[in-house]
C-alpha cells in the first residue's frame, strides 16, 4: 500500500530561525495577506505587501505564487509561497483541506523538502485554531495522495518530489496537543489512503479472494480477528444472496468478518461495506460506456478495511466489526437470471427482476448476519444506485435508516468531516414498490425513488429494534473530475474519516 512519507509538525518562536526551504503566506481576496505575516519582520512584509499590490496574485482559492525571500530581511528561509484563500467569510473546513493540499502539491512542484505554514496562528471567522491544524493536515496528507503503482515508468521520466516535512508555526503551550492532532489525522488519512488503493485497483488485480487477503493481512499487523467465509462456509449459512450474485464468475464471492474487540464491555457496532470488485451488470448487462468505473463498486467494502485499519491503529477503546460481502457481477453461462428466486440466510424469498441490482442481494445476507454480533448499532455503506446520484449528485450521499438518534449523530459526523449525507425517506408506502407476484420481494422497484426503494429492500433484513443506518454512497465514493485538491481522481476513499469522526465523537 502506498505509504506517504510526508512528516507533520508544529514549531514555535521566531520564524528568523524555522528549519525549512519554504515559508507558506495566506492572502485573502483582494490581496490582502493574513494577520500573522507580520510575524516576519517588516522587509519580508513591505516586499509581500509591493507585491500583491502590483497585482501579481488575486488571492482566490487555490491560488498559488512563489517568490524568493528578500536578502534584507533576516529569514533563513529561502522561499515565499502565497497561497490563496479566497474571500475571509467564505472560508471551511473544506477550504482548509483543499489549502493543505495546495500547499502539498505547490511543494512538489517546487522540490520543496521542508515547509512551514503560518495559516494557523490567525483567526478564521469561527473557526477553531485547532481546526485549521486539523483540516491542513488531513488535506496535506490526502493531496499527496497518488495511485501510480500500475504506472512502469514512475519516478524515471520525471521523479515525483515528495515533500519531507510540513511543519505549522504555534505557540509553545500548543506544541503538546498539535502533535496528538496531527498523530490521530495521520492514522485517520492512512486509513483513507488504504480504501483508495483498494477501490482505484482494477477488478483483475483486486478479486473477492486478494480483497480477502487484504483482511488477511490487517489481521497480521494490528489486533484483529479476520474470518473468511468461502462458498463452502456461504452455503452452509445459505447465504444465496451473495452466492447468486458470484455464481457468474470464476472468482468465487465471499464474505469478509474483521473483528477489533478494544473495547471492554462496551457495545458492539458493525459496520458493513459493499464490496462488488466488478458489475457489469451480470445477466442485465450494463452498456459499455464508462463500464470501466465498474470497478469502483467496491468503495463500501473499501470504506470498511480503511475504517478497521485507522481504529486499530489509533488503538481506540471500541468494539467493532467490519464486515464485507465480496463477489464480481459478470454475464455467464453460469450467471444468475432474471426471475431466478433465491432464498436469502433470512429466509426471505427475492425473486431477481434485474441481476444489475445486485449490491442490496449480497448486502441482505451480509446485514443479517451483523445481527449475529448483537451490535447495537449497524451501518451499511454502498455505492448501491444510480437513483441516488440522480437525486442527490456528488456532493452528498444518501442517508437512511430506521434510527433518527443514529442518523443524526452521523450526519453531523458527515459535516465536521467534510463527507456529507442527506436524508432520504423511507416510508412505509414505497415497501409497496417492492412486493413480488412469484416471491416475498423483488430486487427492483421501478423508476421512481430508486435510491428509497433500494434502502427498503435493506430494512426487510435488519431488525426494527436494532439502530440501522443506510449511506448511499453511489455519487459521492469517486471523483473523476479532481476539482478538489485533497480529492485525488478516481476513488476517495470516503467514509473512512465520517466512520471515525462518528466513533471518535460518539463512541468513546
Ligand atoms: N453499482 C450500481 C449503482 C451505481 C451506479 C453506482 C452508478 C455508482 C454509479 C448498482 O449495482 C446498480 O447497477 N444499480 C442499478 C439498480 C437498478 C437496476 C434497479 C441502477 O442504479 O441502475
Ligand atoms: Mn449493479
Ligand atoms: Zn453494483
Amino acid at each position: 500500500m502506498s505509504e506517504t512519507a510526508l512528516k507533520i509538525d508544529v514549531v514555535t518562536g521566531n520564524p528568523a530561525n524555522w528549519p525549512a526551504d519554504a515559508l507558506v503566506i495566506g492572502v485573502y481576496q483582494g490581496g490582502e495577506p493574513q494577520p500573522a505575516l507580520s510575524q516576519c519582520g517588516t522587509v519580508v512584509e513591505a516586499e509581500v505587501r509591493r507585491v500583491l499590490k502590483a497585482g501579481w496574485m488575486r488571492g482566490d482559492c487555490g491560488e498559488t505564487l512563489w517568490l524568493p525571500t528578500p536578502l534584507a530581511g533576516g529569514l533563513t528561509i529561502g522561499r515565499l509561497l502565497l497561497v490563496g484563500l479566497g474571500r475571509e467569510h467564505l472560508l471551511t473546513l473544506e477550504s482548509f483541506r483543499a489549502l493543505g493540499a495546495t500547499v502539498v502539491k505547490a511543494c512538489e512542484r517546487g522540490s520543496v523538502d521542508v515547509a512551514v505554514c503560518l495559516l494557523a496562528e490567525d483567526k478564521h471567522h469561527g473557526i477553531k485554531h485547532w481546526q485549521i491544524l486539523e483540516t491542513m493536515a488531513e488535506g496535506a496528507w490526502m493531496g499527496g495522495y497518488r495511485f501510480d503503482r500500475l504506472q512502469s515508468d514512475r519516478g524515471q521520466e520525471s521523479p515525483r518530489h515528495v515533500m519531507k516535512k510540513l511543519l505549522f508555526g504555534v505557540r509553545e503551550e500548543r506544541l503538546e496537543r498539535c502533535r496528538k492532532l496531527f498523530d490521530k489525522v495521520e492514522k485517520i488519512t492512512r486509513g483513507v489512503m488504504f480504501a483508495r488503493d483498494l477501490a482505484n485497483m482494477p477488478a483483475n488485480l483486486l478479486t473477492p479472494d486478494i480483497l480477502a487477503g487484504k483482511a488477511r493481512e490487517l489481521a497480521e499487523r494490528f489486533p484483529i480477528q479476520t474470518t473468511i467465509h468461502d462458498v463452502q462456509s456461504l452455503a452452509q449459512k445459505e447465504m444465496n444472496g451473495i452466492l447468486a450474485v458470484g455464481q457468474g464468475s470464476v472468482h468465487p464471492p465471499c464474505l469478509i468478518v474483521m473483528e477489533y474487540r478494544n473495547g471492554g464491555n462496551r457495545p458492539t457496532m458493525t459496520v458493513v461495506g459493499k464490496a462488488i470488485t466488478f458489475d457489469a451488470g451480470g445477466i442485465s448487462l450494463k452498456p459499455a460506456e464508462k463500464l470501466e468505473d465498474s470497478k469502483f463498486d467496491m468503495c463500501g467494502g473499501a470504506a470498511v478495511f480503511g475504517f478497521m485499519q485507522a481504529i486499530a491503529e489509533m488503538n481506540l477503546p471500541v468494539n467493532a466489526v467490519g464486515i464485507v460481502p465480496a463477489a464480481e457481477n459478470l454475464p455467464s453461462g453460469s450467471a444468475q437470471r432474471p426471475g431466478d428466486i433465491i432464498k436469502t440466510a433470512k429466509g426471505i424469498f427475492v425473486e431477481v427482476i434485474n441481476t444489475d441490482a445486485e449490491g442490496r442481494l449480497i448486502l441482505a445476507d451480509a446485514l443479517h448476519y451483523a445481527a449475529t454480533f448483537d451490535p447495537d448499532v449497524i451501518i451499511d455503506l454502498a455505492t448501491l444506485t444510480g437513483a441516488c446520484v440522480v437525486a442527490l449528485g456528488t456532493h452528498a450521499s444518501g442517508l437512511m435508516g430506521n434510527n433518527s438518534a443514529l442518523l443524526d449523530k452521523l450526519r453531523k459526523a458527515g459535516e465536521a468531516s467534510g463527507e456529507r449525507l442527506w436524508p432520504l425517506p423511507l416510508f412505509q408506502e414505497y415497501q409497496e414498490q417492492i412486493k413480488s407476484v412469484f416471491a416475498d420481494i423483488k430486487n427492483t422497484g421501478g423508476r421512481e425513488g430508486g435510491a428509497i426503494t433500494a434502502g427498503c429492500f435493506l430494512s426487510r433484513f435488519v431488525d426494527e429494534a436494532r439502530a440501522w443506518a443506510h449511506l448511499d454512497i453511489a455519487g459521492t465514493a469517486v471523483d473523476l473530475t479532481g476539482t478538489k485538491a485533497h480529492l485525488p481522481k478516481g476513488a476517495v476513499g470516503y467514509g473512512v474519516r465520517l466512520l471515525c469522526r462518528y466513533v471518535l465523537k460518539e463512541r468513546i
